[in-house]
Order: C-alpha cells, then structure tokens, then sequence
C-alpha cells in the first residue's frame, strides 16, 4: 500500500509540518505502509533536506519550465534537489487553474527526464448515465501518457480523483463496487498504452474523501494500490487512524 499525503496548502507553518513528519515517521515504522508526505514547496525543502527515514517526498505540481528566466517558478529539477522524489501532477486543482492535457503530458515528460516519480491525477467532472465519464478517463490518461516513451510510462503512477468527490466526507466519497470498476478500467486503458506486460506493475491510487470511516472499504475490495490524501492527511488524529485502518 503506498499513502500519499497531499497538504495542499493547508499547512503554513513549520511547527505543524515537523509534526506530520515525525508522526509519518513513526507511522513507517509501525504498519511497513509507504508514506509519501507532498507539503507546499517552502516547507517540502525545510523537511526533506537530510531526510534519512522511508518517508518519502513529493511535489505537488512542478514547473513547465526548465529553468531560466522565469521568477516564481519551481522546476523539477529544484525539487530533487529539495529531497523530492515524486510529483503530483494534473491535480483537478492544477487544471482549475489552468493545466490542460498538454501541460500535463509535458510536465510528465519534465518530470521523467529530472527523474521524479510522477503521480499523475485523472477524474471525471461528474457521472452520467450512460459511461461518458469512462471515455473521458481514457481521454485523460491517453493524453497524459501518450507523449512519453513507452519505457517512461510504465513509471507512472495513476491516481483517480473523481472531482465530485474531493474535499467533502467519507459519506460522498466513491463505493468500493463503483470503484473496483474504475480500477479495472484504468488498468485496460493502461494495458493499452504500456508495452509488453508492463501495466501489471503499474500503481493506481484512489483520491478523494478518503477517511477512517472508509478506508478499509475501499482497500478491501476495489484493488486499488493506495490511496491520495488531502484534508484527512493534515488532520493529526485522522491521519494515524487512517493508516491503522490498513494494518
Ligand atoms: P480530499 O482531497 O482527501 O480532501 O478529498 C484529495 C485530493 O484532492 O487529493
């Protein structure tokens, strides 16, 4: 099982920060599940510098730049070298904000090439009756991953983040039967795009009001990888319940 911890930026100070890592810390430890902490960027490289324990780091996005002219960017490369070793990329919030397939098939590419792990977000806006939301899902990952090297994209790890689920409660967030269908799909659409038998290696994470409440639910049953975290992962009762739930 592999968590993914996305602050967002709901973390503004290094005091909170420290905390979360030092309980991801013990957490390591304790279940053997792998932690991936994705804190805003200043705080990322307070925390990962010297970082010697299997927590492990990601970017929450990354630059389209290479670097350069180019005040207020953080590039791929910057974020290695902060202690990163994964980056989230194509976040529904990222795209709200502008990131269209093509920006996120290239960031992919800038982050294969710095040699980040790339998470990449898919999601359908909405489900309709008749599956338009699977072809739009295969539209995303398509796009994504079309423009990397076969070999690279074998790399990727997918994340599937349906919008309507994010940042509500347990009881909004996807049921297992819904999502084991979803799980299924992407690993066709991957089987697909990757070469050779490659895909069976392939990681698909579920995002989206991911609680104590459901966790075990949706781990049990869908054959998901694990799991992206937003509000439940900065919560410091909720986050070792979570990980409790899976052990
Ligand atoms: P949430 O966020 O857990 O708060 O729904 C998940 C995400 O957006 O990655």
């Amino acid at each position: 099982m592999l968590i993914v911890a996305n602050w967002k930026a709901y973390i503004e100070d290094l005091k909170r920060a420290k905390k979360l890592f030092a309980a991801g810390k013990r957490l390591v430890r304790t279940t053997g599940i792998g932690i991936v902490l994705a804190p805003p960027a200043p705080l990322l490289g307070a925390l990962a510098s010297g970082n010697k324990s299997k927590v492990a780091f990601s970017a929450q996005d990354i630059s389209l730049t290479t670097g350069g002219a180019q005040t207020g960017e953080s590039t791929a490369g910057a974020y290695v070298a902060a202690g990163a070793t994964y980056a989230i990329l194509g976040h529904s919030e990222r795209r709200a904000a502008g990131d269209t397939d093509s920006i996120v098939a290239e960031k992919l590419a800038r982050a294969c090439a710095s040699g980040l792990t790339p998470i990449l977000c898919v999601g359908e806006r909405e489900r309709d009756g008749e599956g338009r939301y699977l072809a739009f899902i295969r539209e995303e990952l398509t796009a994504a991953l079309g423009g990397l090297p076969p070999k690279e994209r074998a790399k990727v790890i997918v994340a599937y983040e349906p919008l309507w689920a994010i940042g509500r409660t347990a009881a909004f967030a996807i049921e297992s039967n819904d999502l084991a269908e979803m799980v299924l799909y992407i690993r066709k659409v991957l089987a697909e795009l990757l070469p050779g038998k490659s895909s069976a290696r392939s990681l698909v994470l579920y995002g989206g009001s991911v609680e104590p409440e459901n966790i075990r639910a949706l781990a049990a049953s869908s054959g998901v990888d694990g799991f992206l975290i937003g509000h439940a992962s900065v919560d410091p009762d909720m986050f070792p319940r979570l990980l409790k739930q899976l052990v």
